[in-house]
């Protein structure tokens, strides 16, 4: 893919050395890239960062075809710059595009792009301890038209900045009330898409647990609503033992690219791991007995978060001590060693730019 790229705007900002939060900050540049039925994607370019122009019809803004991913940049200690799985990112892009009903991005062209445009912005790359340069790879319906149908034009662009750690610097636990009124997706709905409507249907259930001091939702099957699924933007974990136990993907929870991540690296740190239905109710039996002992979310953003309350039906069930258990320790290391070139990968994960 040809890709022409334009100069930073004199007078863009500088960038952040040291982030503090997620998603606040943005580089100066994007990457874009439209496609029509016609011509396919073309005219792929870097340009500075600013606003889009839509039509006010863009089938986008009314039925909400559109989709997204996130992955992220890391400095490593020779000032190189590691992509963490960007294939994985770009092949789950077009799993989310084909249930979209939205024309698929060549992955070898959108990896060539998501580099493209991470070495264009180099310099935003932080280097202080848990930062990163996070990337969000975006796709929306352009075509202007009200009849409820797959639009028949695209824009592809790939924007980001700078981020701490999800929860700023710190490796805090977080607290999490398990939705007993809500439900995220359904088998056969869009829950295994990165798509924006299953985070807008999140945003109520998100708040309220909010407003009662949790920070994050679980959220059960939403058939049963029994069987544990994932955490807000991010899959679960707990361990029992020294064995990793995980909801098995029952094609309403996003396939996390840290979870898999996770599921290879554990037994290689000697913690098997076992991916299966897991019933709230046996769950937290098991966690008030003490025989769970640590919990995690598992995503992108923060890459190991420890969570060590669970709220469920007004009642809260602690998870070990409160502190981050020595298997969450030990798998945060493993993974962000490799994550930002502390030590080699032996699992060809990362792309060195
Ligand atoms: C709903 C949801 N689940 C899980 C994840 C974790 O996926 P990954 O590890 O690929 O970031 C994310 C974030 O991408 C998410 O949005």
């Amino acid at each position: 893919m040809d890709i022409k790229i334009s100069a930073a705007p004199n007078g863009s900002p500088q960038p952040v050395e040291a982030p503090t939060s997620f998603g606040n900050v943005f580089c100066d540049l994007m990457f874009m890239q439209e496609y029509t039925i016609e011509a396919g994607w073309h005219d792929a370019r870097i340009v500075p960062y600013g606003p889009i122009a839509l039509d006010p019809a863009a089938t986008v803004l009314h039925y909400g075809q559109e989709i997204f991913e996130g992955t992220k940049a890391y400095r490593r200690p020779d000032g190189r710059i590691n992509l963490f799985r960007p294939w994985e990112n770009a092949a789950r892009f077009n799993r989310s595009a084909a249930r979209m009903a939205m024309p698929a991005v060549d992955v070898e062209d959108h990896v060539q792009a998501m580099s493209a445009w991470v070495s264009a912005v180099a310099r935003w790359v932080p280097s202080e301890p848990g930062t990163s340069l996070y990337i969000r790879p975006t796709m929306i319906a352009t075509q202007a038209h009200l009849g409820v149908s797959a639009s028949n034009r695209y824009l592809h662009y790939i924007i980001g900045g700078p981020v701490a750690g999800f929860q700023g610097r710190s490796f805090g636990a977080v607290g999490v009330q398990i939705s007993d009124e809500h439900v995220r997706a359904v088998k056969g709905g869009t829950g295994a898409a990165k798509t924006g409507g299953n985070y807008a249907a999140g945003l109520l259930a998100a708040g309220n647990a909010r407003a009662l001091g949790y920070q994050q939702v679980l959220w059960l099957d939403g058939v049963h609503r029994r069987y544990v699924e994932e955490v807000g933007g991010m899959n679960i974990a707990f361990v029992r033992g020294n064995e990793i136990i995980t909801p098995a993907l029952s094609g309403s929870i996003l396939e996390g690219i840290t979870r898999d991540s996770v599921l290879r690296l554990a037994p290689d740190l000697g913690f098997p791991v076992r991916e299966e239905q897991i019933d709230v109710d046996e769950l937290l039996r098991n966690i008030d007995a003490g025989h769970i002992t640590e919990s995690f979310g598992i995503g992108t953003a923060a890459v190991i978060a420890p969570v060590n309350r669970f709220g469920y039906k007004g009642v809260d069930h602690h998870v070990g001590d409160g502190k981050p258990g020595p298997v969450t320790l030990a798998l945060y290391a493993a993974l962000t060693d490799i994550q930002y070139g502390r030590v080699p990968d032996p699992y060809g994960w990362t792309l060195m730019l």
